[in-house]
């Protein structure tokens, strides 16, 4: 019998053995004891991510029964929605967030990354999350959304509360709780103000938006300023720091990379299959159904181990070997389908830029592998400590 507790802290320090045992022995996966289903090969997840009619996002995207709110869309916004209502508010929060708007950000992101980064040569080390990887990226969502930079400190930090989890502690504590009131509070003013006064954010194009006369309220834009925050924060964070991790610990690879840095899409890429910073998202089962013989009933939630399904030998051959130059195209670290995200592009960029300049700044950086310090949270994966040395400027 596997056991298999998406709290366990053990769980955490390394999935990869128990997932393999899932897609093994129990591709569909019944976890008496909580009450959810695991789906665990890259064909099952991909079915998942695909089937919204089936697998519908309405229940949140989190195991948890602690919700945040009482309506799930005031804090995930489009993630708790299902088509059709999801695709017309999708399009028009897109409005907002165009290609042209994503890459005019690179040099802002480029001027951050080597403001931290020279900062921390200064002294010849740091904490790679606390002094770089944790902060890039809300600064830039914050420029995106248009929050100041006093107030940025202060959101990282609900943020994380919000999605920190103690040992044993099941659903959201009180604390998260708290923490997501504030964030939501802290939006509801932003919105008013840009109404009053737009400016040339996100936040105040949200504003404007607008689709055959249909124009978001505030809800709809306060609920997914709250996501953004969430979405963009936490994951993009993490995988700078895993793929620092995970180069230092194949030295081949990184020799290859000091000496190329056409590379680093590759690295990226192979970071998020190896080892994403997202490693499961929830559904609920839509009606009564059978799926692969199995009988799905109403309400019952399924995670999609996107972790898992990243290391499926039947889709990337050698899945624990972490190959720089292997084929990623199929990996579902930015899911599938109606909810692929809609960072994905941001989050690719941020990460880009950023590594570029750890090649060409800390190159021989090395990380302290006996003082990292894990997250706790069920489906977030990576560092909330990364301290490195490197030569002092
Ligand atoms: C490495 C970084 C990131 C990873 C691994 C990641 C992963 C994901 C995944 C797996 C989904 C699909 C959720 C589902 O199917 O239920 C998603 C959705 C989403 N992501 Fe990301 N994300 C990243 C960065 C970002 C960034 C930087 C932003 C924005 C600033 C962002 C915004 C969103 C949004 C708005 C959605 C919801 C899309 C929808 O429901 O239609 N993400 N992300």
């Amino acid at each position: 019998m596997i056991h298999f507790d998406p709290f366990d802290y053990e769980f955490h320090e390394n999935p990869y053995p128990t997932y393999r045992a899932l897609r093994e022995e129990a591709p569909i996966y019944w976890n008496e004891e909580i009450g959810f289903w695991a789906f665990s090969r890259h064909a099952d997840v991909l079915a998942g991510f695909k089937d919204w009619e089936h697998f519908t996002n309405t229940g949140g995207i989190s195991l948890e029964v602690g919700q945040l709110s009482a309506d799930s869309t005031a804090v995930l916004s489009i993630l708790a929605m299902d088509p059709p209502r999801h695709d017309r508010i999708r399009a028009l929060v897109s409005k907002g967030f165009t290609p042209r708007r994503v890459a005019d950000l690179e040099p802002s992101v480029r001027a951050l990354a080597v403001h931290y980064l020279e900062r921390a040569r200064e002294a010849g080390r740091c904490d790679f999350v606390a002094d770089f990887a944790g902060k890039l990226p809300m600064d830039v969502v914050s420029e995106m959304l248009g929050v100041p930079a006093p107030d940025r400190d202060e959101l990282r930090g609900w943020s994380d509360t919000i999605l920190h989890r103690e040992e044993g502690v099941r659903g959201v504590p009180p604390e998260g709780i708290a923490a997501s009131g504030k964030l939501l509070h802290y939006f509801v003013k932003v919105v008013a103000e840009r109404r009053r006064r737009p400016g040339d954010d996100l936040a105040s194009a949200l504003c404007a938006a607008e689709i055959d006369g249909e124009k978001l309220l505030d809800k709809d834009i306060i609920g997914f300023l709250y996501l953004m925050i969430i979405a963009g924060n936490e994951t993009t964070t993490k995988l700078l720091a895993n793929a620092v991790y995970w180069l230092q610990r194949n030295p081949t690879a990184r020799a290859e990379l000091r000496a190329d840095a056409a590379l680093v899409p590759a690295w990226i890429e192979e970071t998020l299959r190896y080892d994403n910073s997202t490693q499961l998202m929830a559904r609920s089962v839509s009606e009564d159904f059978v799926y692969q013989g199995h009988a799905l009933r109403r309400g019952q939630k399924v995670l999609l181990l996107i972790g898992s399904a990243n290391r499926d030998e039947r889709v990337f051959p050698q899945p624990d070997l972490f190959d720089i130059h292997r084929d990623t195209s199929q990996h579902l670290s930015f899911g599938r389908g109606t909810h692929f995200c809609l960072g994905a592009a941001l989050a690719r960029l941020e990460a880009r830029v950023a590594l570029e300049e750890v090649l060409r700044r800390i190159p021989d950086y090395e990380i302290d592998e006996a003082r990292l310090v894990r997250v706790h949270s069920t489906n977030v994966r990576g560092f909330a400590e990364v301290k490195m040395s490197f030569s002092a400027r």
